[in-house]
């Protein structure tokens, strides 16, 4: 049986890192660090992730800034809202909650951040300098996946790793930060001819595809660790319950370590995203910024 990375309590020192840094910056420079989120529409995962960042903003000492808009808002009065929110001085964060409507330019939404609020490192300037090595904000979920990575293994160098999904927000990003770390590394998707005797060449297997339970025990390396970041709702008898993209019954027992769902890399998303507010406040009033809230 695979050892538990426990993103629930790994989360929860992070969580007690920021508070501590929010509680220095208060007490010693009269900075309250603060977190503006956006929320466009009525999606109800997305009022749930919402509601859930809101709570642990405050939990941590620091104000949050919630703005919901209804669904039929219009681009132009989406914009004018960011570009109040780039100016304010008591707003370090700024996320805006994806997918938004269908009417809505996402990549303009999400480019019309000033970059150094954009703490979900969505900005093209955030992706170049990820993609070219320089100081970024880091997308919360593949920073969240590379902090358990490394408090598991130390070292990643040298290390194969496969990251089965390409989207924005966890492959790409994903891949870019374990090259950072030194891995060898593949980038998988759905079109990847015999995905199975890819993903297993891996010492490191991170899921982020969206598909219930899609990666199986026998695609496994015996001891590779395995990051689940799926989270997928399914039906359990009258019920529902969440899995993971992983089958985690059969590749637990192939594994040397994994994340479970819930309790694995979800919590470590919010935390990070904390995390990344935390830094930006400090960078922005031209304090030395943590060094253990980042990678
Ligand atoms: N929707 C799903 N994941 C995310 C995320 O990390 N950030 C934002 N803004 N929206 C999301």
């Amino acid at each position: 049986m695979a050892d538990i990375l426990d993103g629930k309590a790994f989360a929860a020192t992070v969580r007690d890192r920021v508070a501590t840094h929010v509680a220095r910056l208060k007490e010693e420079n009269g900075i309250t660090p603060g977190l503006a989120v956006v929320l466009v529409g009525e999606d109800p995962a997305s009022q749930v992730y919402v509601r859930s960042k809101g709570k642990q903003t405050v939990e941590v000492g620091m104000t949050s800034f919630e703005h919901k808009l209804p669904a039929d808002t219009s681009e132009a009065d989406l914009l004018a809202l960011i570009d109040q929110l780039n100016a304010d001085t008591a707003v370090h964060g700024i996320l805006v909650q994806l997918p938004l409507p269908s009417h809505l330019n996402s990549d303009l939404v999400i480019n019309s951040i000033d970059p150094a609020k954009d703490v979900d490192g969505f900005h093209i300037s955030n992706v170049g300098l990820l993609g070219t090595g320089q100081k970024a904000m880091v997308p919360c979920t593949p920073l969240g996946c590379l902090m358990l990575l490394r408090d598991y293994h130390g070292d990643l160098s040298g290390m194969n790793a496969v990251v089965v999904g390409r989207s924005n927000i966890v492959g790409k990003p994903m891949a870019n930060l374990l090259l950072g770390d030194s891995c060898t590394v593949t980038i998988a998707h759905s079109r990847t001819k015999d995905l199975p005797a890819v993903v297993r060449q891996a010492d490191i297997v991170v899921a982020a595809v969206g598909r219930p339970e899609m990666v199986r025990g026998d695609w496994i390396k015996p001891g590779a660790t395995v990051i689940d970041v799926g989270i997928n709702r399914v039906p359990n008898g009258d019920k529902s319950k969440l899995v993971g993209d992983v089958d985690f019954a059969s590749a637990s027992q192939v594994a040397g370590a994994i994340t479970p769902v819930p309790g694995g890399v979800g919590p470590m998303t919010i935390a990070c995203l904390l995390a990344n507010t935390v830094t930006a406040c400090c960078r922005a009033n031209g304090l030395g910024e943590p060094t253990d809230l980042t990678v």
